[in-house]
Formats: structure tokens, C-alpha cells, sequence
């Protein structure tokens, strides 16, 4: 239902015992704790808070007592219905951070994940040091949120962000604007050797589709029935389908220098480096914050 036939609803429906701050919030955790757990319920608080209302953190610590309008409190009514339904938190509010970008996100792309965030805060890192080649490739952007936070990091550097979905680029494109970074974004499939890559990259980096068929049945229902299935999935038969053409790409377009950055598979780490190291690459695993292999970043060797 669109925001509008929502609006028309008859408000005196609403179960919140009244506009009061504090009757929102017990009924959030009465309605959604056994779900999520209180702490989970907490954070989307704060978020559909700061999204409709603009409060902060402290603002609503300190303004249970407050009441709201009628109009703000049917827009919680329905957060509230859709968290029921599963629907994330972020399609709720229409965006997510990512590296200190407000990223949008709409069905089309992945929700940026935080250990794709860490990801590109360790490869922002590795890059302080000075670059001969200020070029960089990102490879299935999705929501271009990892081509933006580096462009954001790197003024100067020319970027590149290429995806076989147009409806994706379409939100990268908006998604660049609204954080004021110039992208090059291209239409391209990078297992047909990605169109719109050329010449000599410092950094290429991807965070591709890796999630095997049959590991749908151990996803939550809020990413199998809301992130897109082109974003996710690789057949079983061949789950390193993109790392071999990503590798392929990087062999033929990684500046001597430079360094390639990909997110994996946690199940299949080795087989990963297995893929760089066949292409004449030394690729070293990294762990997330929760201490699963994460990413493998790559140079070639001397
Ligand atoms: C896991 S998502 C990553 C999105 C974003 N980079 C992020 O980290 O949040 C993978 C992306 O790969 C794109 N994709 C799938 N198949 C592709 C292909 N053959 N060539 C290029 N992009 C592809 C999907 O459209 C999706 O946007």
C-alpha cells in the first residue's frame, strides 16, 4: 500500500495507548522484542526517531513525556506493521550510513552490510600511503556505496563503479549526487569481461554476489525477501564464478603498485585465494568484527 492509501487510514485504529513518546516506545518492545530482541528494537528506534523526526540519541532520551502529531504517529504505526513483516529497517526509513555516507536504498540494491563498511575503512587505510595510480574500479556496486566513500576519501581520484543492473545504477547515480562525489558509473557484466574497464587501476575493489543456492535456507526472511537475488546468489557448482573474472580483470588491469580488495564467501576463504593465486597474485584473508574470514586483499607478486 503507497504512503498515501496508508495516510487515509482511520488513525483512532492505532494501538499506541496515546501520542506520548513513552507509549511508542513500550509498544515497539512489547510488539517486537520476541522478535528482534530489546537491544535490536532499541537501534530502530533511535533510526525511525532520527528519520521522521529528526530527533537524536539524547533528544529521545530526554523527551519521553512529549507527545507527537497524529500524522508522525501513523508513520510509526506502519514501521511498526512492516518490522512485523520483516521488512528492514533501512527500506523503512529509504536509507542507510555507510563510512559516513547517507547511502539510499530501494528493492533494486543490497542493503550495505557493516562488514562490507569495515572492509572499505581497512582499504581506505592501506591507501594512505602515496598511490602511483589514483584510479580505482569498483566492480558490482550495487548502491555505489563503496565507489562513493572512496571517491568521498579520495577527491582526487578518478572512480569507476560498473553493474550489470541499470535499475541499481540508477540509485548509484542519485546515491553520488546526494553525497556531492563524481563517479563514473557504467552498465557492465564482469563476468563478460566488464564493459567500461580500462587502462591501469591503483585499486580494484568488489564486494560481488557469493552466496551459494543452497545456503538460502539458512538466510533470514528480511534478506531473502528483500535484498535483490542477483545481489546473492552463485550456483553451487560454481560459487567463485566472479572472483576467477574479477581475478582475470585485475591481472590484466591492476597498476604494478596496486592492490585488489574483494569481500567473500566466510565458507570458502582458501578456495578464494586459490582463484588469486592462479592468476599470479600473493592474496592474504582478513576477519570481520565478529572474526569470520571476510575479505582477501591482493598485489601481484614482485
Ligand atoms: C553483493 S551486491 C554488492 C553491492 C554493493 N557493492 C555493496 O557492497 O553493498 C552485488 C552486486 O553485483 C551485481 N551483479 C550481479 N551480477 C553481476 C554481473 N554479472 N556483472 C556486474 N554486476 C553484477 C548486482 O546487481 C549487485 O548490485
Amino acid at each position: 500500500m503507497g504512503l498515501m492509501g496508508r495516510m487515509g487510514m482511520n488513525t483512532r485504529n492505532l494501538r499506541f495507548r496515546s501520542n506520548r513518546v513513552r507509549d511508542i516506545l513500550s509498544l515497539f518492545h512489547e510488539e517486537l522484542d520476541g522478535m528482534y530482541g530489546s537491544g535490536e528494537v532499541g537501534v530502530f528506534l533511535d533510526m525511525l526517531f532520527e528519520a521522521f523526526l529528526g530527533w537524536d540519541k539524547v533528544r529521545l532520551l530526554t523527551s519521553r513525556e512529549q507527545t507527537i502529531d497524529q500524522s508522525d504517529l501513523l508513520r510509526f504505526h506502519w514501521a511498526l506493521e512492516d518490522l512485523k513483516r520483516h521488512r528492514p529497517i533501512q527500506h523503512i526509513i529509504g536509507y542507510t550510513d555507510f563510512c559516513g555516507c547517507r547511502i539510499e536504498v530501494s528493492p533494486d540494491v543490497l542493503i550495505p552490510r557493516p562488514e562490507t563498511d569495515e572492509m572499505v575503512n581497512w582499504t581506505l587505510s592501506i591507501l594512505s600511503s602515496p598511490l602511483s595510480t589514483l584510479r580505482f574500479l569498483d566492480l558490482c556496486t550495487g548502491s555505489g556505496c563503496i565507489a562513493i566513500a572512496l571517491k568521498k576519501a579520495f577527491p582526487a581520484a578518478d572512480v569507476t563503479a560498473v553493474d550489470v543492473s541499470p535499475e541499481a545504477l540508477e540509485i548509484a547515480r542519485q546515491n553520488a549526487q546526494n553525497n556531492g562525489v563524481e563517479v563514473r558509473f557504467v552498465e557492465g557484466d564482469v563476468l563478460g569481461g566488464a564493459n567500461g574497464v580500462n587502462g591501469q587501476y591503483g585499486l580494484i575493489v568488489s564486494n560481488p554476489p557469493y552466496v551459494r543456492d543452497s545456503e538460502r535456507a539458512q538466510m533470514a526472511a528480511n534478506v531473502l525477501d528483500y535484498d535483490p537475488a542477483l545481489a546473492l546468489f552463485v550456483p553451487d557448482d560454481d560459487p567463485l564464478r566472479f572472483y576467477r573474472a574479477i581475478a582475470t580483470i585485475a591481472k590484466g588491469h591492476l597498476a604494478d603498485d596496486g592492490q585488489v580488495v574483494v569481500e567473500i564467501n566466510e565458507a570458502l576463504a582458501e578456495e578464494t585465494c586459490a582463484v588469486f593465486k592462479a592468476q599470479g597474485f600473493n592474496p592474504k584473508v582478513h576477519e570481520d568484527f565478529r572474526g569470520k574470514p571476510r575479505w582477501v586483499s591482493a598485489a601481484l607478486n614482485p
